[in-house]
């Protein structure tokens, strides 16, 4: 018995992982191999997928895949390795709205020119190409769309749980919305202290202040002013279904052996109609979500993809893992087609707050890392941190390899 089944016997509830579950890279290797490879990852919101040959590139826990619309009109999702000597295909591109999201007609290796069509076949081989009639392909993954979202996964069935964004996200029709911003953050800690971190907003009256300003709701629980919150997520959502909107029944943490999500609409500071600087909207409502100015939806699918959705943009926090202490956090910012303030304006609120985030998760995995870390007892409201550690528990001890 290693040092981590010890304690996953002896702490089995209430307390934080041990340190080896953010420090040993064995670790990293075995959640590489099969919860990595096997949970669902967001590659992008569909509206970077529209035409034909459209794609994007995803890295995650060293692994590279592209995802493309086929003729088909279907989205597929391959491995970004060469079945010739395994180089890399494509490169990861930026989004950026200025320059046109680029179409493919196959896929060309840059180093012996082999070529796949977008369905990840090999149709074109220099030098013996009996390897074509052979069958040989790109290796595939499984694509589920939901909510406006493209997900893969090396999983053999869909997650039904998925599809749990279409009732959350559909009003906000991401389809057909588009990426005003995306940025990617480094950073120097576990993935699971970013998922633990932003599965609990205990830390936000402590350490967002401006996040705290935009949702009245931190600074009432914090003073134990739950009247208040009530009395504003009534108005809110009473405001909400005059204008055709109606909250999405909320989640608070469901999990089973593959999966676990939340989902939760809350009322912002009274005044505020969106997450911006000043309160004011910044640009005109997604799909259908016009009535729900003046709240959001917060919410995640699995460890590794959180969202808040407000009337005029859904922000889309990617956790990508790099090893076992490095973790890069791809965020997209969708908004309606017509949107047109500065990135600087849209990506001013959570911008701020994921750089007080990074250095709050960085500092823990220097703390987590030190001979004098053991794991500590988890406070009421911090219920999904601990939900999320079981579940994570329950993963290592049922994957014995
Ligand atoms: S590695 Fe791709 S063609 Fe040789
Ligand atoms: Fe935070």
């Amino acid at each position: 018995m290693d040092f981590l089944e010890i304690n996953l016997t002896h702490n089995q509830l209430a307390k934080s992982l041990p340190r080896s579950s953010y420090t040993d890279s064995k670790i990293f290797e075995k959640e590489r191999h099969s919860l990595f490879r096997s949970l669902p990852i967001m590659a992008s919101p569909s509206c970077a997928l529209q035409n034909t040959g459209n794609y994007t590139v995803t890295e995650t826990s060293l692994e590279s895949v592209i995802t493309i619309r086929d003729k088909d009109d279907t989205i597929k999702a391959m491995a970004n390795t060469c079945r010739h000597r395994g180089k890399r295909l494509l490169e990861k591109k930026a989004f950026d709205e200025k320059s046109k999201i680029k179409s493919l007609k196959s896929i060309v290796c840059p180093y012996h020119a082999w070529k796949y069509d977008l369905n990840g076949d090999l149709v074109l081989a220099r030098g013996d190409d009996s390897v074509i009639s052979k069958g040989l392909c790109l290796r595939k993954l499984k694509v589920q769309e939901t909510g406006g979202l493209t997900f893969y996964h090396g999983n053999n069935e869909n997650f039904p749980h998925l599809n749990e964004l279409n009732k959350v996200l559909g009003a906000f029709s991401l389809e057909e919305g588009k990426i005003s911003a995306t940025k990617t953050y480094k950073v120097k800690a576990n993935w699971k202290l970013w998922t633990e971190n932003f599965l609990e907003c205990w830390h936000c009256a402590s350490s967002h202040p401006e996040l705290g300003e935009n949702k009245g709701f931190i600074h009432q629980f914090e003073n134990g002013r739950e009247d208040l919150y009530m009395n504003d997520d009534i108005t809110w959502r009473e405001k909400g279904l005059k204008l055709g909107w109606e909250a999405p029944e909320e989640v608070d943490f469901l999990s089973d052996n593959e999966m676990f999500y939340f989902h939760m609409a809350l009322p912002l500071k009274e005044g505020n109609l969106t997450g911006s600087k000043t309160g004011e909207r910044l640009g005109p409502a997604l799909g259908k979500a016009e009535g729900i100015e003046g709240g959001a939806i917060f919410g995640c699918m699995g460890p590794f993809l959180f969202y808040l959705a407000y009337a005029d943009y859904v922000v889309l926090f990617c956790v990508r893992p790099v090893n076992i202490n490095e973790t890069d956090i791809e965020v997209f910012w969708v908004t309606s087609k017509e949107f047109n303030k500065t990135k600087e304006e849209l990506t001013w609120l959570w911008d701020t707050t994921l750089q007080q985030d990074i250095k709050l998760v960085e500092e823990t995995q220097k703390g987590v890392s030190s001979l004098y870390y053991t794991p500590g007892p988890f406070q009421a409201d911090e219920y999904r941190t601990q939900a999320f550690t079981v579940w994570w528990k329950n993963w290592h001890q049922k994957n014995k390899f």
